[in-house]
């Protein structure tokens, strides 16, 4: 099947949606986006779009932060997101990407008196890092936006240039992800996920206020973690020296899922293996996002509803 979008309130073919060269978000980046993934469960026939509903809560709140009023509610929305998973019918992961954004054709930077166009397609998407043995990361030379210049809560694509700048330059420096420290030197986040590190049995992770963008995957990791493993994480400033001495790191994101962080800056992290916390983890979340727990099966909406065989 070939990739298909919802576009001004239709569903089309992927190559048929497109904007002219004047677009404001293409020209200023004043456009606010998710990611949210459908995950192929072969077994179940079932692609299961994974909290769906969490990712845009957060897409309305970006919206708020860039003045875009969409013309649909969130149900709508919720809608047409499955409907396009459900038209595309692929059997495999699936990557689904909407975007809210300024669609006048006017120059002239900033954001009021501005139409609102909005738009989501969905792509095959594999995996984003290597999960099983763990990616090699290095501290960025680039510091993380922070919310006095961009509100990094709100997921605006204009932000992703400071994430460019550090995947490419981890990239071209041989790493296979790059961590932001803050302004203040605390340590931050990659350029598409969170980070936790796990010592003496319990988890860490920055808190909101350290100018990270608050992931749905985070917290998904964080509820299994207290509810499965009766392990409690504390959102606190980390500080860069406390990456070398953790026992395990590990990083979350739509697109990354957990992937064991296994060496940073060329130091291996605790044995520089995938620790014991962290497969753990990755055992109970993949067993979540497929549709195989069914204590979680309310962040599971299933896409082929007529093709479900539980
Ligand atoms: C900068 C950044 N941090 C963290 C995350 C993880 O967020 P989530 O788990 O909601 O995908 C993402 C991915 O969306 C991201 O782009």
């Amino acid at each position: 099947m070939s990739p298909m979008a919802f576009f001004n309130g239709k569903f089309m073919p992927v190559e048929h949606a497109r904007i002219g060269v004047m677009t404001h978000a293409f020209n200023y980046g004043t456009a606010c986006f998710e990611g949210i993934r459908g995950n192929w469960n072969a077994e179940h026939g079932q692609i299961y779009v994974f909290r769906l509903r969490e990712h845009y809560q957060r897409l309305f709140e970006s919206c708020e932060v860039l003045q875009i009023e969409l013309p649909y509610k969130i149900d709508e929305l919720l809608y047409y997101t499955v409907e396009l998973v459900r038209r595309c019918a692929y059997k495999e992961d699936t990557y689904i990407r909407p975007i809210a954004y300024k669609s006048s054709q006017r120059v002239g930077v900033r954001l009021h008196d501005l139409e609102a166009g909005f738009l989501i397609f969905a792509t095959p998407f594999g995996p984003y890092l290597d999960i099983e043995n763990g990616a090699r990361c290095c501290i960025s030379s680039w510091r993380r936006i922070d919310s006095g210049m961009i509100p990094v809560r709100a997921k605006i694509s204009g932000i992703y240039v400071n994430s460019a700048l550090a995947k490419t330059e981890a990239h071209d420096k041989g790493y296979d992800e790059a961590i932001f420290l803050t302004h203040d030197g605390h340590v931050c986040e990659g350029s598409g996920e969170n980070i936790f590190i796990v010592k003496d049995g319990r988890l860490a992770t920055p808190p909101p206020e350290d100018d990270i963008l608050v992931g749905i995957t985070r917290d998904t990791v964080m509820t299994l973690a207290k509810q499965e493993l009766g392990i409690d994480t504390d959102e606190r400033t980390i500080l860069p020296e406390e990456l070398f001495t953790a026992d395990e790191c590990f990083m979350t994101g739509t697109a990354a899922h957990l992937t064991p962080i296994i060496e940073i800056d060329d130091r291996k992290v605790g044995h520089g293996r995938v620790g014991q916390i962290t497969k753990q983890l990755q055992q109970l979340y993949f067993d979540v996002i497929f549709g195989r727990n069914q204590k979680y099966i309310d962040w599971c909406t299933p896409a082929y509803v007529l093709a479900r065989k539980r």
